[in-house]
């Protein structure tokens, strides 16, 4: 059986920590990314990394051409699909770009495997799927749907999809896996999180007053019922997350069917423990004012990771201490991210 991998969307921020992970588990692994949300740089740290090539194609997931070419070159025995569009403002504006990137690079993805004889998939879905009604803990048995924006809206619809096409064909083995707040970087400091102007998520946004980008950050909303007032995430190192989803490969090589898990920590921290954490981790302060709510932000949320750790033998093991240590490390080394100079201004 080979042991190379196809990564869409691979250059990215959970991609190329799981090409790490995988490299590191023995596999090797094929990219295909258009590079529309990350640098080639990516690609090269990890080589530096694990001293192994990644060989790279750069082009969308709906060239169906391309795909059909990458099977043909390579004897690929699964696929992690990463690409697609993530930010969830955006994606209220956006609508059709969201559903053409997600939804429609999907189906184009699953027909080119269906075409070379691919059965292995492992997806990235989103605790988002679980939308604004679900008691907490999220667990995989509730039911899904109620979501509240395009991108999260597309995150569900791919994984109807992938259980219909489960359904019909037997031999299809494919695992869901809902990210709950994935943070952190790889302790090398080479790879990291690195978001295209303003960041819209907590901990890039941190990172980035800290090392004087930003002036300070705004807390969305101090008034939830939750202990401190601000919102409660399971926030996850990514390391742990890239290795979820060697476990996942592993876990397709004798199930079939479409099975979701929740990858997260199982714990719910505040926005201020955050901060306090970074502030702890960096020795850097962190200005903040508490700000009205964003629109859309549940007060809170976090996984019961019960049914990865019983089935996919995952656990996450990195603690708040490593994530934000490991963030600091990545955004203190590299301030302009893989750009050799600030070209964001
Ligand atoms: P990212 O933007 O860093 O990575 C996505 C990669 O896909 C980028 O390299 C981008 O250039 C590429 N890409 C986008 N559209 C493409 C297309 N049509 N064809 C080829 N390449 C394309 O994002 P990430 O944080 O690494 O997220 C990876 C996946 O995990 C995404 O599907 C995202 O929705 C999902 N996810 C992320 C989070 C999170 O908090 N980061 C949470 C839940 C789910
Ligand atoms: C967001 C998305 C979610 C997506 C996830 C990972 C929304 C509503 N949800 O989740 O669909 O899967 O990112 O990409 O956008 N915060 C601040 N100040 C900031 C930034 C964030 O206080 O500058 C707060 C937020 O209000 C929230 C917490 O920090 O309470 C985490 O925010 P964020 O990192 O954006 O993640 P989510 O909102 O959980």
């Amino acid at each position: 059986m080979s042991k190379l991998v196809l990564v869409t969307g691979g250059a990215g921020y959970i991609g190329s920590h799981t090409l790490v992970a995988l490299q590191e588990a023995g596999f090797d692994a094929v990219v295909i990314d258009n590079l529309c949300n990350s640098s080639e740089v990516a690609l090269q740290r990890v080589e530096t990394i694990t001293g192994k090539p990644v060989r790279f194609y750069r082009g969308g997931v709906g060239d169906r051409v391309l795909l059909d070419q990458i099977f043909a070159e390579n004897a690929i025995c699964a696929v992690i699909h990463f690409a697609g569009l993530k930010a969830v403002g955006e994606s209220s504006q956006k609508p059709l770009e969201y559903y053409q990137n997600n939804v429609a690079g999907s189906l184009v993805l699953l027909e080119a495997m269906r075409a070379s004889g691919v059965k292995r998939l492992v997806f990235s879905s989103s605790a988002t799927v679980y939308g604004s009604e679900a008691p907490v803990p999220y667990v995989e048995t509730l039911q899904t749907g109620s979501t509240s924006n395009p991108y999260g809206t597309s995150k569900w619809m791919v994984e109807q999809v992938l259980r219909d096409a489960a359904n019909a064909d037997p031999e299809l083995s494919i695992a869901l896996l809902r990210y709950f707040n994935p943070v952190g970087a790889h302790p090398s400091g080479l790879i990291g999180e690195d978001p295209q102007g303003i960041p819209n998520n907590l901990l890039p946004y941190i990172a980035q007053v800290a090392v004087g980008k930003r002036e300070e950050l705004s807390v969305f909303g101090g008034d939830y019922p939750t202990p401190d007032g601000t919102c409660l995430r399971d926030y996850l190192h990514v390391v742990d997350l890239a290795l979820g989803h060697v476990r996942a490969l592993e876990w397709l090589a004798d199930h079939t069917g479409a099975e979701a898990f929740n990858l997260g920590t199982g714990q719910g921290t505040s926005v201020l423990e955050i901060v306090r954490a970074f502030e702890r981790a960096s020795g850097e302060s962190i200005p903040f004012q508490v700000a009205p709510r964003r629109a859309g932000d549940l007060p809170a949320f976090w996984a019961d990771a019960s049914r990865a750790a019983r089935e996919l033998g995952w656990v996450a093991s990195l603690g708040l201490d490593e994530m934000m240590a490991d963030t600091w490390r990545w955004q203190s080394e590299n301030p302009h991210g893989y750009r050799a100079v600030d070209e964001e201004g």
